[in-house]
């Protein structure tokens, strides 16, 4: 009866900018998933094990679906943006097997990393399958101009994981060299899947430059965001280790911010920590006092919040639609995430 179902409705809980992306591009990101599983198919048993077990413990799926979503704002699909976004995915995919490797990750996705599961050789080589994988697809589309931007990609954010490495415990690392770190290790596969989607959606120049942009800036706000949830997330919600990049040695920005005006005892207690697998919860605990002091997960949200105030204003130019307010409410509802 109409009277039951008004206030209903009223009283549904609105859905959040994630969930109306979900909502607009289901029916593209259906057919995705569906070359995703098949695509992970291979006649060595592990290979598919391995792939599904990462593919099914979910993912938030936000690069797939800012190419397919980044192709309907123009408007004139050629089709070509299902295969993209099966590709970018399988990029993000591939990245992470090989991420958790190199940073000795134990957690997932909410699951034991599948290097716990298989090893880390399996989790390297069936990441390099999932690549090849991303690669045939672009091929299919025949569109050479897409795969360049897929492919500098790809190379880019290897060189940002290996310059990240390099400056592993280096407590002379500077803003700047986190700025490229996470330009290239993220944000650039962020600007790939938006690029392509838009060049596959028939944008023009300014189009796919507005789009290169969002993407770009997006990405680093998301970084960012993971960096600082990272000491002040919690496990449980985000699916991975609290306090791993403490551990691991890696110069994020509130480690970066702290060291720049850490008192010499301070600075003590960072650098005991910092590349310590052993370093207790305690020992994190007192790291995280000393940013708290200088503000340093504070101010590295606020460079977040910057970035995405950039990602929201690369879309200005464009005309407005409901798929470009979209774009704009993910943003926020990104640098504002918990997990
Ligand atoms: C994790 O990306 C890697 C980072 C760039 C921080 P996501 O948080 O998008 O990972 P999934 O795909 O949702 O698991
Ligand atoms: C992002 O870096 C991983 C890549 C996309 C290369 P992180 O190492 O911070 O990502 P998580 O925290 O393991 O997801
Ligand atoms: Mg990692
Ligand atoms: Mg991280």
């Amino acid at each position: 009866m109409a009277v039951s179902v008004l206030p209903q409705i009223k009283d549904a809980p609105a859905m959040n900018p994630v969930e109306r992306l979900m909502a607009a591009t289901a029916d593209d990101m259906a057919r995705v998933n569906e070359l995703i599983l098949d695509r992970a198919k291979s006649h060595v048993d592990m290979v598919p094990e391995l792939a599904r077990y990462l593919i099914d413990s979910g993912g938030k799926r936000l690069r797939p679906m800012l190419t397919v979503a980044a192709a309907q704002l123009f408007g004139k699909g050629n089709g070509s943006a299902i295969n993209f976004a099966a590709a970018v995915e399988f990029m993000h995919n591939a990245t992470l097997l090989h991420d958790d490797v190199v940073d000795e990750s134990d957690m997932r996705r909410g699951k034991p990393a599948a290097r716990m599961v298989w090893g880390n050789k399996a989790s390297i080589l069936v990441g390099d399958f999932l690549l090849g994988q991303a690669f045939m697809m672009m091929v299919e589309t025949r569109d050479v101009d897409a795969l360049g931007v897929l492919s500098t990609a790809s190379a880019v954010m290897a060189e940002g994981e290996v310059f990240q490495l390099a400056k592993t415990g280096d407590l002379s690392t500077t803003a700047e060299d986190y700025a490229e770190v996470i330009r290239a290790k993220t944000a650039v596969l962020f600007e790939a899947a938006c690029v392509v989607g838009a060049m596959s959606g028939g944008a023009d120049e300014a189009g796919c430059k507005a789009l290169s942009l969002y993407g770009l800036e997006l990405g680093n706000a998301f970084q960012l965001v993971d960096d600082a949830l990272d000491y002040g997330g919690q496990s449980g919600t985000l699916g991975k280790n609290v306090g791993d990049d403490l551990r691991e040695g890696k110069m994020t920005l509130p480690v970066i911010l702290a060291l720049e005006s850490a008192t010499e005892s301070e600075k003590a207690i960072i650098a005991a920590a910092l590349g310590n697998v052993e370093a207790t919860d305690l020992e994190v605990h007192q790291v995280v006092a000393i940013f708290n002091r200088y503000d340093t997960l504070k101010r590295t949200l606020e460079k977040a919040q910057a970035h995405a105030a950039a990602a929201i204003e690369a879309l200005s130019s464009l005309p407005d639609s409901e798929m470009k307010t979209i774009l704009a409410d993910v943003v926020d509802h990104s640098v504002n995430r918990a997990a």
